[in-house]
């Protein structure tokens, strides 16, 4: 099948023709699958925000190519615009764009340019209002009354609202106290779950990632560093601290155990695989 998305030696030079001149990306080929959820994880600057605006149109390719459905999404102004529609972001603290004077019209504002019916756009609004958590006697009050989380929410809500078949969030959860991160990140999962959106998440959070995602992205100084189930990319642990990353700590906790002479599978990543290798190791089954 088609990869629904998908990069060919996709690079980015910000400020060309200029002293300022540099690459942050570069080499990228990536595909995502349709109903895949990806986390990309690296570095503060290694090229995570650059990547993922080129995969709606944003940003346009320096070098290298990107493709929706098969198709390159700069061979006409058709094919741009339409990716725009069906590649939904999520940006950084999406909540500073929030300017209607309530939370339906700000949720509203992306299918209202979609050419669709009023009751299409209503039922959209509050479908994805209550995706993302937001009660519906929330809708009529100004977004700006609304708490940091909420705000946030309503950001997410309004992309939700255009029924992409990509939903892409840059860190989601940033600046939020981890009670509010890991509600929106059960929001997302279950967003994922009920459609067959193809989901892409930045994030630093090992912890987030692991548990939600079926494949991590890793980025050092804009190239792909790795890619591969979560298993398999935090077994590289070594490799992973020194691009500044770092593994969950139930990884951790894994391969001190057996640096102590335990047969522990050093790519467990949830606190429910290290605890049923434990028991088995318990049950006498293999020694070390
Ligand atoms: N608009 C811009 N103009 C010039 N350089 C930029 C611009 N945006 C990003 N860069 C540079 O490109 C590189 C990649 O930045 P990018 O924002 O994509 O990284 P990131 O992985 O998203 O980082 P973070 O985790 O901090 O969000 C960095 O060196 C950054 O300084
Ligand atoms: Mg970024």
């Amino acid at each position: 099948m088609v990869p629904i998305i998908k990069t060919e030696g996709l690079c980015h030079r910000y400020s060309v023709g200029t002293p300022f001149e540099r690459a942050a990306i570069e080499d990228i080929d990536f595909e995502a699958k349709r109903g895949e959820f990806i986390g990309v994880i690296g570095h503060t600057g290694s090229g995570k925000s650059t990547f993922i605006q080129h995969l709606n149109g944003l940003l346009k390719p320096t070098a290298g190519r990107v493709y929706y459905e098969g198709r390159d999404i700069w061979e006409s102004k058709a094919a741009t615009r339409e990716t725009r529609f069906k590649v939904g972001i999520v940006f950084q603290y999406p909540e500073y764009q929030l300017f209607e004077e309530t939370v339906y019209k700000d949720i509203a504002f992306g299918p209202k340019n979609m050419k669709i019916s009023d009751d299409e756009i209503d039922m959209r609004v509050r479908e994805a209002a209550e995706f993302v958590g937001i009660d519906s006697e929330l809708l009529e009050r100004s977004p700006f009354d609304l708490s940091g989380g909420q705000k946030r929410r309503v950001a997410i809500a309004g992309v939700i609202a255009m029924g992409p078949s990509v939903l892409i969030l840059d860190e989601p959860g940033a600046g939020l106290d981890p009670r509010g991160r890991e509600s929106i990140l059960e929001n997302i999962k279950r967003y994922h779950e009920a459609t067959d959106a193809t989901v892409i998440m930045v994030t630093h959070s090992m912890e987030e990632i692991a548990s939600a995602v079926d494949r991590i992205v890793v980025f050092n100084r804009g190239r792909i560093a790795m890619n591969g189930t979560p298993g398999e990319v935090f077994s590289r642990g070594e490799e992973l601290e020194d691009m500044g990353l770092s593994v969950p700590e139930v990884t951790r906790i894994a391969k001190r155990l057996r640096e102590l002479g335990l047969p522990v599978d050093t790519s467990v990543y949830t606190i429910e695989q290290l605890k049923s290798i434990l028991l088995s190791l318990k049950g006498g089954g293999r020694g070390a």
